[in-house]
């Protein structure tokens, strides 16, 4: 049956591709500061600072082109958090999505270009996340991250839409035990569990992965990381980080709300976004024999 949806031209495939193939370049990986404003409000009281409320920057585009001037690119949060789901216990909605088309072609025009929706030449990072909370192990979130409720149906949903996967990028969380989990498991045997599920579900002309840190710590979020990347299994697509906490909880530290501390918070923030590249090399040489394993529950 034909599409009965405005394909993209084959300029906008391109462009799409493109700028998802510049996100994942060799080397990089995303800083994901769009946290809603009352998690920043409770971040910025853990350092005793005054929150002054809404995080709109007040520079007429000024950071973006600073931004894209030293080479990088700059993503955009589109929409406006989740509210409860009036009459379900527990469900949330999102805001922000009456006239998204149109504020996305904004975006664009201000140099935006990817968030978490897609539309109008941003490319789409698509975030299904799964909590770190419980005391599963790990087994039970390789199956919880590929079954029919997370990326079977992520990807379910996209070919429903006639999303253009190749200009797409996927924000996964790793595949990690439960914080209360008694188990403990290897940096390896969590790379070879997140590569195993990935594997299964995402398709190879998907661009690349770019994990979030989940409630991991610096460290095991970049030392996972490498051990993912370095794990011997076939990997079709980039693999990076698009961190939050585990590239801002130390800076925010060494900051603490004082002019003086910039600089070295600035050393700080370049210490942690390169630090996986440091530890990439030591577990090449510690890889142990270890075997994927498909789960079929
Ligand atoms: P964390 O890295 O803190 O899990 O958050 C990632 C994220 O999606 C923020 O937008």
């Amino acid at each position: 049956m034909p599409c009965q949806y405005p394909a993209l031209t084959p300029e906008q495939r391109k462009e799409l591709s493109d700028i998802a193939h510049r996100i994942v370049a060799p080397g990089k990986g995303m800083l994901a500061a769009d946290e809603s404003t009352s998690i920043i409000a409770k971040w910025l009281q853990s350092i005793g600072t005054e929150n002054r409320g809404k995080s709109k920057a007040n520079d007429d585009g000024h950071s973006s082109k600073v931004i894209k001037d030293k080479g990088g690119i700059v993503g955009i949060k589109v929409d406006k958090g989740v509210v409860p789901l009036s009459g379900i216990n527990g469900e949330t909605t999102t805001q922000g999505m009456d006239g998204l088309s149109e504020c996305c072609a904004q975006y664009k025009k201000d140099r935006a270009d990817f968030a978490k929706w897609h539309y109008n030449g941003i490319v789409p990072i698509v975030e299904p996340e799964i909590l770190p909370d419980g005391e599963h192990n790990l087994k039970s979130c390789q199956y919880i991250t590929v079954c029919q409720y997370t990326l079977a149906a992520v990807y379910k949903a996209l070919s429903d839409h006639h999303i253009y996967l190749e200009g797409t990028l996927l924000k996964p969380k790793m595949v990690t035990p439960g914080h209360a989990c008694t188990q403990k498991y290897s940096h390896e045997e969590i790379a070879m569990a997140t590569v195993t599920a990935l594997q299964q579900i995402v398709p190879p002309v998907v661009t690349g992965n770019t994990f979030l840190s989940g409630g991991q710590s610096e460290e095991d979020a970049s030392i996972n990381l490498s051990a993912i990347n370095t794990c011997p299994l076939h990997k079709p697509w980039t693999l990076t980080s698009s961190y939050s906490q585990a590239l801002q909880a130390s800076i925010l530290k060494t900051w603490d709300g004082k002019k003086e501390n910039v600089k070295a918070t600035q050393e700080e923030y370049i210490k942690r976004a390169t630090a996986k590249l440091l530890k990439a090399s030591i577990l090449q040489v510690e890889s142990q024999e270890l075997q994927p394993e498909s789960l079929c529950l």
